[in-house]
Protein backbone atom coordinates (compact mmCIF):
# COMPACT_ATOMS: atom_id res chain seq x y z
CA UNK A 1 0.00 0.00 0.00
CA UNK A 2 2.39 2.22 0.96
CA UNK A 3 4.74 1.21 -1.60
CA UNK A 4 2.23 1.78 -4.34
CA UNK A 5 1.28 5.48 -3.13
CA UNK A 6 4.78 6.13 -3.20
CA UNK A 7 5.66 4.84 -6.87
CA UNK A 8 2.52 7.28 -7.89
CA UNK A 9 4.02 10.10 -6.14
CA UNK A 10 7.47 9.29 -8.06
CA UNK A 11 5.52 9.29 -11.19
CA UNK A 12 3.83 12.41 -10.79
CA UNK A 13 6.54 14.41 -9.79
CA UNK A 14 7.93 12.98 -12.99
CA UNK A 15 5.22 14.06 -15.10
CA UNK A 16 5.36 17.62 -13.54
CA UNK A 17 8.95 17.94 -13.58
CA UNK A 18 8.73 16.60 -17.70
CA UNK A 19 5.62 19.29 -18.31
CA UNK A 20 8.33 22.37 -16.83
CA UNK A 21 10.93 21.18 -18.77
CA UNK A 22 9.20 21.62 -21.87
CA UNK A 23 6.97 24.53 -21.14
CA UNK A 24 10.33 25.91 -20.50
CA UNK A 25 11.70 25.36 -23.85
CA UNK A 26 8.67 25.89 -25.57
CA UNK A 27 8.61 29.09 -24.11
CA UNK A 28 12.59 30.12 -24.19
CA UNK A 29 12.45 32.05 -27.59
CA UNK A 30 9.18 34.31 -26.09
CA UNK A 31 11.40 35.06 -23.39
CA UNK A 32 14.28 35.84 -25.04
CA UNK A 33 12.07 38.13 -27.60
CA UNK A 34 10.31 39.61 -24.04
CA UNK A 35 13.33 40.36 -22.61
CA UNK A 36 14.58 42.71 -25.91
CA UNK A 37 11.36 44.31 -25.80
CA UNK A 38 11.98 45.21 -22.42
CA UNK A 39 14.99 46.88 -23.28
CA UNK A 40 13.94 48.98 -25.95
CA UNK A 41 11.90 52.32 -25.94
CA UNK A 42 8.76 51.63 -28.05
CA UNK A 43 7.15 55.29 -28.74
CA UNK A 44 4.88 53.97 -31.28
CA UNK A 45 3.92 50.72 -29.61
CA UNK A 46 4.77 48.58 -32.60
CA UNK A 47 5.21 45.89 -29.79
CA UNK A 48 2.11 45.80 -28.46
CA UNK A 49 0.85 42.46 -29.68
CA UNK A 50 4.52 40.69 -27.38
CA UNK A 51 2.45 39.00 -24.88
CA UNK A 52 4.92 36.74 -23.01
CA UNK A 53 2.18 34.84 -21.70
CA UNK A 54 1.01 32.88 -25.05
CA UNK A 55 2.95 29.65 -25.40
CA UNK A 56 4.70 30.88 -28.56
CA UNK A 57 5.76 34.43 -29.98
CA UNK A 58 4.56 32.98 -33.61
CA UNK A 59 1.63 35.10 -33.24
CA UNK A 60 3.19 38.62 -32.33
CA UNK A 61 2.56 41.59 -34.59
CA UNK A 62 6.45 41.63 -36.65
CA UNK A 63 7.76 37.93 -36.00
CA UNK A 64 7.56 34.70 -38.51
CA UNK A 65 8.19 31.06 -37.18
CA UNK A 66 8.53 28.29 -39.37
CA UNK A 67 6.25 25.38 -39.06
CA UNK A 68 8.06 23.23 -35.79
CA UNK A 69 7.07 27.33 -34.16
CA UNK A 70 10.88 28.30 -33.91
CA UNK A 71 11.41 31.67 -34.76
CA UNK A 72 12.78 32.97 -38.70
CA UNK A 73 12.96 36.23 -39.34
CA UNK A 74 12.27 39.90 -36.64
CA UNK A 75 10.97 42.36 -39.03
CA UNK A 76 11.11 45.67 -36.71
CA UNK A 77 13.14 48.14 -39.40
CA UNK A 78 11.78 52.08 -39.21
CA UNK A 79 9.74 51.54 -36.05
CA UNK A 80 11.51 54.68 -33.84
CA UNK A 81 12.95 52.26 -31.23
CA UNK A 82 15.50 53.49 -29.07
CA UNK A 83 17.37 51.18 -26.21
CA UNK A 84 19.64 48.57 -26.84
CA UNK A 85 19.96 44.83 -28.17
CA UNK A 86 20.11 41.84 -25.69
CA UNK A 87 22.76 39.02 -25.87
CA UNK A 88 19.35 36.74 -25.11
CA UNK A 89 18.49 36.96 -28.62
CA UNK A 90 21.44 35.12 -29.55
CA UNK A 91 19.77 31.83 -28.41
CA UNK A 92 17.54 32.05 -31.35
CA UNK A 93 19.00 28.92 -33.59
CA UNK A 94 16.56 29.31 -36.63
CA UNK A 95 16.69 33.04 -37.23
CA UNK A 96 17.36 33.81 -40.99
CA UNK A 97 16.24 37.37 -41.20
CA UNK A 98 17.15 40.20 -38.40
CA UNK A 99 15.58 43.60 -39.76
CA UNK A 100 16.14 46.21 -37.05
CA UNK A 101 17.53 48.96 -39.54
CA UNK A 102 16.40 52.69 -39.44
CA UNK A 103 15.78 53.03 -35.40
CA UNK A 104 17.54 54.53 -32.90
CA UNK A 105 19.03 51.51 -31.39
CA UNK A 106 22.05 52.25 -28.98
CA UNK A 107 25.17 49.99 -27.06
CA UNK A 108 26.98 46.94 -28.79
CA UNK A 109 26.18 44.02 -31.01
CA UNK A 110 25.82 41.14 -28.45
CA UNK A 111 29.06 38.81 -28.96
CA UNK A 112 26.31 36.30 -28.24
CA UNK A 113 25.49 36.82 -31.95
CA UNK A 114 27.83 34.62 -33.25
CA UNK A 115 25.31 31.85 -31.86
CA UNK A 116 22.85 32.51 -35.10
CA UNK A 117 23.87 29.81 -37.09
CA UNK A 118 20.92 30.52 -39.34
CA UNK A 119 21.16 34.19 -40.32
CA UNK A 120 21.28 34.85 -43.82
CA UNK A 121 20.59 38.89 -43.32
CA UNK A 122 21.75 41.08 -40.31
CA UNK A 123 20.36 44.51 -41.07
CA UNK A 124 20.89 47.01 -38.58
CA UNK A 125 21.97 49.86 -40.38
CA UNK A 126 20.84 53.53 -39.57
CA UNK A 127 20.85 53.48 -35.73
CA UNK A 128 23.42 54.23 -32.93
CA UNK A 129 25.12 51.30 -32.26
CA UNK A 130 28.63 51.55 -30.35
CA UNK A 131 31.74 49.20 -29.71
CA UNK A 132 33.26 46.76 -31.91
CA UNK A 133 31.85 44.42 -34.19
CA UNK A 134 32.01 41.24 -32.40
CA UNK A 135 34.79 38.48 -33.87
CA UNK A 136 32.26 36.01 -33.18
CA UNK A 137 30.36 36.79 -35.92
CA UNK A 138 32.87 35.03 -38.25
CA UNK A 139 30.66 31.89 -37.09
CA UNK A 140 27.53 33.01 -38.92
CA UNK A 141 28.34 30.73 -41.70
CA UNK A 142 24.90 31.18 -43.62
CA UNK A 143 25.13 35.25 -43.25
CA UNK A 144 25.00 36.28 -47.08
CA UNK A 145 24.19 40.38 -45.96
CA UNK A 146 25.97 42.25 -43.27
CA UNK A 147 24.57 45.44 -43.45
CA UNK A 148 26.56 47.65 -40.37
CA UNK A 149 26.43 51.18 -42.22
CA UNK A 150 25.10 54.63 -40.77
CA UNK A 151 26.03 53.77 -36.95
CA UNK A 152 29.19 54.72 -34.65
CA UNK A 153 31.24 51.47 -34.60
CA UNK A 154 34.64 51.55 -33.45
CA UNK A 155 37.71 49.06 -33.72
CA UNK A 156 38.83 47.04 -36.36
CA UNK A 157 36.98 45.01 -38.88
CA UNK A 158 37.42 41.53 -38.09
CA UNK A 159 39.39 38.99 -39.42
CA UNK A 160 37.16 36.46 -38.61
CA UNK A 161 34.50 37.79 -41.32
CA UNK A 162 37.01 36.99 -44.47
CA UNK A 163 35.67 33.16 -43.58
CA UNK A 164 32.02 33.82 -44.39
CA UNK A 165 32.08 32.35 -48.05
CA UNK A 166 28.40 32.86 -48.22
CA UNK A 167 28.58 36.72 -47.65
CA UNK A 168 27.66 38.64 -50.63
CA UNK A 169 27.01 41.52 -49.08
CA UNK A 170 29.17 43.74 -46.06
CA UNK A 171 28.07 47.46 -45.47
CA UNK A 172 30.09 49.59 -43.06
CA UNK A 173 30.16 52.75 -44.84
CA UNK A 174 29.35 55.61 -42.05
CA UNK A 175 30.94 54.53 -38.71
CA UNK A 176 34.29 54.92 -36.87
CA UNK A 177 36.09 52.17 -37.81
CA UNK A 178 40.00 52.04 -37.91
CA UNK A 179 42.72 49.49 -39.24
CA UNK A 180 42.80 48.20 -42.72
CA UNK A 181 39.91 47.20 -45.21
CA UNK A 182 40.60 42.74 -45.83
CA UNK A 183 40.94 41.71 -49.01
CA UNK A 184 40.51 38.14 -48.61
CA UNK A 185 37.59 35.94 -49.21
CA UNK A 186 34.39 37.62 -49.87
CA UNK A 187 36.25 40.88 -49.14
CA UNK A 188 37.79 40.47 -52.46
CA UNK A 189 34.47 41.84 -54.08
CA UNK A 190 33.00 44.01 -51.89
CA UNK A 191 33.00 47.93 -53.65
CA UNK A 192 35.25 50.18 -52.19
CA UNK A 193 31.92 52.34 -51.59
CA UNK A 194 30.85 49.47 -48.61
CA UNK A 195 33.80 51.20 -46.40
CA UNK A 196 33.49 54.78 -47.10
CA UNK A 197 33.04 57.68 -44.28
CA UNK A 198 35.80 55.78 -41.94
CA UNK A 199 38.12 58.70 -41.30
CA UNK A 200 40.19 56.07 -39.52
CA UNK A 201 39.92 52.84 -41.83
CA UNK A 202 42.92 52.58 -44.10
CA UNK A 203 42.73 51.40 -47.66
CA UNK A 204 42.97 47.69 -48.63
CA UNK A 205 45.46 45.63 -47.13
CA UNK A 206 48.58 44.74 -48.89
CA UNK A 207 50.89 42.15 -49.19
CA UNK A 208 53.18 43.73 -46.55
CA UNK A 209 51.76 46.97 -46.75
CA UNK A 210 49.83 48.61 -43.64
CA UNK A 211 49.36 46.84 -40.36
CA UNK A 212 46.06 45.24 -39.90
CA UNK A 213 45.52 48.23 -36.68
CA UNK A 214 47.08 50.99 -38.27
CA UNK A 215 45.62 53.76 -37.38
CA UNK A 216 43.60 52.24 -34.27
C1 LIG B 1 10.15 59.07 -33.54
O1 LIG B 1 10.73 59.52 -32.33
C2 LIG B 1 11.16 60.87 -32.37
C3 LIG B 1 11.89 61.17 -31.07
O2 LIG B 1 11.29 60.59 -29.97
C4 LIG B 1 9.97 61.76 -32.60
O3 LIG B 1 10.38 63.10 -32.67
C5 LIG B 1 9.29 61.37 -33.92
O4 LIG B 1 8.14 62.11 -34.11
C6 LIG B 1 8.95 59.89 -33.90
N1 LIG B 1 8.46 59.49 -35.22
C7 LIG B 1 7.23 59.06 -35.40
C8 LIG B 1 6.88 58.63 -36.81
O5 LIG B 1 6.43 58.99 -34.51
C1 LIG C 1 21.59 58.50 -33.99
O1 LIG C 1 21.83 58.22 -35.34
C2 LIG C 1 21.24 59.16 -36.22
C3 LIG C 1 21.51 58.69 -37.64
O2 LIG C 1 21.15 57.34 -37.80
C4 LIG C 1 21.84 60.53 -35.97
O3 LIG C 1 21.19 61.48 -36.79
C5 LIG C 1 21.65 60.91 -34.51
O4 LIG C 1 22.34 62.10 -34.25
C6 LIG C 1 22.17 59.82 -33.59
N1 LIG C 1 21.83 60.15 -32.24
C7 LIG C 1 22.70 60.00 -31.24
C8 LIG C 1 22.18 60.32 -29.90
O5 LIG C 1 23.84 59.60 -31.44
C1 LIG D 1 24.24 57.22 -44.14
O1 LIG D 1 24.90 58.39 -43.79
C2 LIG D 1 25.36 59.16 -44.90
C3 LIG D 1 26.23 60.29 -44.38
O2 LIG D 1 25.61 60.99 -43.34
C4 LIG D 1 24.16 59.63 -45.70
O3 LIG D 1 24.58 60.36 -46.83
C5 LIG D 1 23.38 58.40 -46.15
O4 LIG D 1 22.19 58.78 -46.81
C6 LIG D 1 23.02 57.52 -44.97
N1 LIG D 1 22.48 56.28 -45.46
C7 LIG D 1 21.23 55.96 -45.26
C8 LIG D 1 20.82 54.63 -45.79
O5 LIG D 1 20.45 56.68 -44.67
Amino acid sequence: MAKGFLCKLALVAVVIGLSAVLSVSSNSEGDALHAFRRSLSDPLNVLQSWDPTLVNPCTWFHITCNQDNRVTRIDLGNSNLSGSLVPELGRLEHLQYLELYKNRIGGSIPEEFGNLKSLISMDLYNNNITGEIPRSLGNLKSLVFLRLNNNSLTGQIPRELTKISNLKVSDVSNNDLCGTIPTTGPFERFPMTNFENNPRLRGPELQGGAAYDSGC
